[in-house]
């Protein structure tokens, strides 16, 4: 009997599951909320591109076409790119658009029952034979609903869309009490170009976060407004932010994504001598990122602007906080058409923004949080069982308890893929979609229940050692090719991919290392 897998989304985790489940034979059908693939590529700002370097963000087995010369494509070669990759392996006639996912039940085993569990779903497997999942579906055009039952979900919604993070505020502080207006980074990136630039034009802004959408949002409003309208960016935090990824003519990669920088970090799991390399190679870790905060503050003359990060480099990439700094970014700031300020907490009045501490308003006429999104709200909704709503983000003082970052012990029949991050997230997603139709296809079986919950706290351990107070990020991007061993051990591949005792040693690792053969 053909097993039924549905997807739900069509970004490119969503089309990176269909990709690899299909190769094993079966016939997901994607939901896709909107009308067409992407996620969050199908539409954002103008200045947007990609941050991380292309071979890093590249199928394995599909490379960038030739004609894409650039080592940062803009969204569109990107979209274009995405689009050719699902026309080559035939994705499209297995999505069905416009159908968004209001709901997932499971119907099966009683909650009393899956709590005597020992092995997932009861067998350790992908499939159990009376497991069910009941997808209620909307068609967003028709707004007719349908249920789909299936044997395995895979989600793959998404972490940077669709419910905004929006501070909150004491009664009476927050945007209700400003005459301007306030939106958030996501409904600014959503207008077409030309009214983003008719919004932003002639007023006096305020932008809240130091992140990828705020700086790119503050360079935006800065080149419609320039120096006599000065865009006033508030952040909360320093990061290291970076110019570019070769820090001293050293790339980046070299530093941070190789085997040999990989021996100067504690891993979740490691045995004695592994642990004990990592404290002896400590000074070299630190050297590295002493290294690489010496060349940002001097590229970008942080001390002079006051903004030299607090942490070390070394938490910023264990967190996956990196963002580029747009080109040209701190002479705007030298120049007076950005205005940078310190405002870790802060309310509204009439005219605009008080900072806490201070009595005099900046005033403004539109506010834009770029403050990030509540991709764990979203994943929590789909549920429509309260036992399942609970488990699925664990304990909030715990990283989110995903075994090999994608299923939750404790629900059956189901993955969660693109949540976890990485610093290049299509590389990860497609090494954890071929990992999952690997399962599907039973090449191997789940450890027990409360194996993977112990490995989920080695996890968590590292994340809250590597990324302080950013744990919930779930980054494993300093620690990508450990994750990817374990991964290969799984599905019994070599996960020594390069040629050589030094390519393995100090060579980065890449998504071409782990092409299908
Ligand atoms: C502007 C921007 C730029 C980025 N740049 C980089 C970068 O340079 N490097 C990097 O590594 N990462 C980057 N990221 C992170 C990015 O999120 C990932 O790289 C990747 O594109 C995520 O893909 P995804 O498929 O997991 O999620 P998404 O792209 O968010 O796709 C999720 C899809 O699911 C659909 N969906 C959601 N809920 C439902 C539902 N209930 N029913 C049906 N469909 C649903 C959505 O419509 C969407 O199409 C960027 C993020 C943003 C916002
Ligand atoms: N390729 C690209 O060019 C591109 C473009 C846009 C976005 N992206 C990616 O998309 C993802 C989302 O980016 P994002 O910039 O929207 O979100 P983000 O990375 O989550 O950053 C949110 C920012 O808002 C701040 N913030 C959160 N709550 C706040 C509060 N209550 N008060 C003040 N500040 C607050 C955070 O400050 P703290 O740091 O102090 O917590 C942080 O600076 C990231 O992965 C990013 O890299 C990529």
């Amino acid at each position: 009997m053909e097993r039924k897998v549905a997807i739900i989304g069509a970004g490119i985790s969503g089309l990176l599951a269909c990709k690899y489940t299909l190769s094993k034979g079966f016939t997901p059908v994607v939901f896709e909320s909107r009308s067409s693939i992407g996620g969050v590529w199908r539409k954002t700002l103008e200045t947007t591109k990609l941050q991380t370097p292309k071979p890093f963000y590249q199928f394995s087995d599909f490379p960038w076409p030739s004609s894409v010369k650039e080592e940062f494509p803009n969204q569109f070669q990107l979209f274009d790119y995405l689009q050719s990759y699902a026309r080559h392996f035939d994705l499209l006639r297995h999505i069905k658009f416009n159908s968004k996912v209001v709901s997932i039940e499971y119907e099966g085993a009683s909650d009393e029952e899956m709590q005597a569990w020992e092995l997932w779903g009861g067998n350790g497997e992908a499939f159990s034979s009376k497991g069910k999942w009941n997808l209620t579906v909307t068609d967003t055009q028709i707004l007719s609903t349908e249920v789909y039952q299936v044997d395995f979900v895979i989600l793959c919604i998404g972490r940077f869309t669709d419910v905004p993070n929006i501070p909150e505020f004491p009664p009476g502080k927050g945007p209700e009490a400003f005459h301007g207006k306030v939106i958030h980074s996501m409904e600014y990136s959503a207008m077409d170009f030309a009214s983003a630039a008719e919004f932003i034009e002639g007023k006096r802004t305020a932008v809240v976060g130091f992140q990828k959408h705020a700086l790119d949002i503050s360079m935006e409003c800065s080149a419609a407004n320039g120096e006599q309208n000065p865009c006033r960016l508030l952040y909360k935090t320093e990061h290291w932010n970076v110019p570019d990824y070769q820090p001293w003519g050293v790339p980046l990669a070299y530093l941070y994504f190789s085997r040999f920088s990989e021996l100067l970090v504690h891993k979740p799991g490691e045995g004695f001598f592994l642990s004990l390399l990592a404290t002896i190679l400590s000074p070299v870790r630190w050297g590295f990122s002493k290294w690489v905060e010496s060349h940002i503050k001097k590229k970008l003359s942080l001390e002079k602007f006051g903004m030299v990060p607090k942490h070390s480099f070394l938490k910023e990439i264990s967190a996956c906080l990196i963002s580029t700094v747009p080109e040209g970014f701190y002479d705007r700031v030298e120049k007076g058409s950005i205005i940078l300020k310190k405002a870790p907490k802060f309310s509204f009045c009439e005219q605009g923004i008080v900072v806490d501490g201070e009595t005099t308003p900046i005033e403004t006429d539109l506010v834009i949080l770029a403050t990030g999104f509540k991709g764990e709200k979203k994943l929590k909704d789909i549920f429509v069982s309260p036992a399942f709503q609970d488990c699925i983000l664990g304990s909030p003082t715990a990283s989110v308890p995903f075994y090999r970052e994608c299923i939750n012990p404790r629900i059956p029949q189901l993955a969660v893929i693109g949540f976890s991050e990485s610093i290049s997230n299509l590389y990860t997603s497609e090494m954890r979609c071929r990992w999952l139709a690997e399962l599907l296809d039973s090449t191997f079986k789940l450890p027990s229940i409360k194996e993977m919950e112990k490995d989920a706290a080695r996890w968590d351990k590292y994340m809250k050692q590597s990324s302080g107070e950013y744990y919930r990020r779930s980054c494993i991007g300093a620690l990508h090719i450990w994750y990817n061993d374990q991964l290969c051990k799984d599905m019994g591949w070599n996960p020594k991919r390069k040629k050589g005792f030094f390519a393995e040693l100090f060579e980065p690792y890449v998504p071409s290392d782990y092409c299908p053969s």
